[in-house]
């Protein structure tokens, strides 16, 4: 099967189990359920359940049956985004071809959607990790993922150093922790869940989010607004600590370079495979 076709398999099952599960919710009020459907409805590439089921299939797992461990990774992913969209942190209208959470719901109801999304990720890894010692292994380092030692430090340390200088190591804590915990996160549950050596998934992982955080930066500079769904130019205006800053553009891609070649290094220790090292090439030369 050619990449194309399987990440469409993988994305067209996601979504049917990410609708059924968005169609389930029925909290009153009524605005929490619409402010929690609104964002993780309106669009988004799901690469990180995406990565989570052509991890699995390369360890020679069923993604089928994992639908529940894949949602709590896009709840949790998007509880991020709204947040990370709020006056008080990257002030962004626009967010996946569409206004930000706070700019229908309000900022008061879009933090209360990021914690909810949050709490029904929490939740649903607490039912998944029922399901066996290795289901409570990749939910506990998802948990982790996304707290104050993973996503959550690099979102205070991009705070902190914007409008600041800072340099490679700066810049390497924030990339690991604000999009490198939640890509290796996939990565690593799915070694976990099928006996996989979790060490090489964790380096590949790093390696991955090293680099979408570094195409991230570049495509605020270089990428389309319309493609990109969200207000490009705003890491100058808000004077954020990328790799643009740090490196100059032309650096910055060659640093994107060298880490894709690193991820390929990584996965061909994982024991190669073609569809995750097509995705490493996507995530190398997206456009959105
Ligand atoms: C955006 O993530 C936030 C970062 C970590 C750079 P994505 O680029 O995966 O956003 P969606 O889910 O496709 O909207
Ligand atoms: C966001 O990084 C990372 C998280 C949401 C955890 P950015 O602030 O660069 O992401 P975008 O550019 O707004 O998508
Ligand atoms: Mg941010
Ligand atoms: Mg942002
Ligand atoms: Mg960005």
């Amino acid at each position: 099967m050619t990449f194309g076709k399987q990440y469409d398999e993988y994305l067209s099952f996601f979504e049917g189990e990410l609708k059924r599960f968005c169609a389930e919710m029925d909290y009153r009020p009524p605005v929490l359920c619409e402010s929690m459907r609104y964002s993780l409805l309106s669009g988004g590439k799901r690469v990180r359940p995406v990565l989570f089921f052509g991890a699995l299939a390369h360890f020679g797992g069923d993604y089928t049956k994992e639908a529940g461990l894949a949602i709590a990774l896009e709840c949790i992913h998007t509880y991020s985004l709204i947040h990370d969209d709020l006056p008080a942190m990257d002030n962004d209208d626009f967010r996946r071809g569409n206004p930000s959470n706070h700019r229908v719901f309000g900022e008061a109801n879009a933090i209360l959607a990021g914690d909810a999304l949050l709490s029904e990720g929490m939740c649903l890894l607490l039912k998944e990790g029922k399901k066996s010692e290795r289901h409570l292994r990749a939910a506990q380092y998802l948990a982790d993922a996304a707290g104050a030692k993973g996503m959550i430090a690099g979102q205070s340390a991009d705070l902190l150093y914007t409008g600041k200088t800072g340099g490679e190591e700066e810049l390497g804590f924030i990339y690991a922790h604000k999009t490198g915990k939640l890509i290796t996160a996939p990565i690593v549950m799915a070694a976990i869940l099928c006996g996989g050596d979790e060490e090489k998934a964790e380096k590949f992982g790093e390696a991955l989010g090293t680099l979408f955080q570094l195409t991230d930066d570049i495509l605020d500079v270089k990428g389309e607004s319309a493609k990109m769904g969200k207000t490009l130019g705003k890491d100058r205006e808000e004077d954020k600590l990328t790799c643009v800053k740090v490196y100059g553009m032309e650096r910055a891609e060659l640093l994107a370079d060298r880490t894709a070649a690193n991820c390929h290094a990584h996965l061909r220790a994982l024991g190669g495979d073609g569809f995750l090292a097509s995705l490493v090439d996507l995530v190398r030369t997206r456009d959105n």
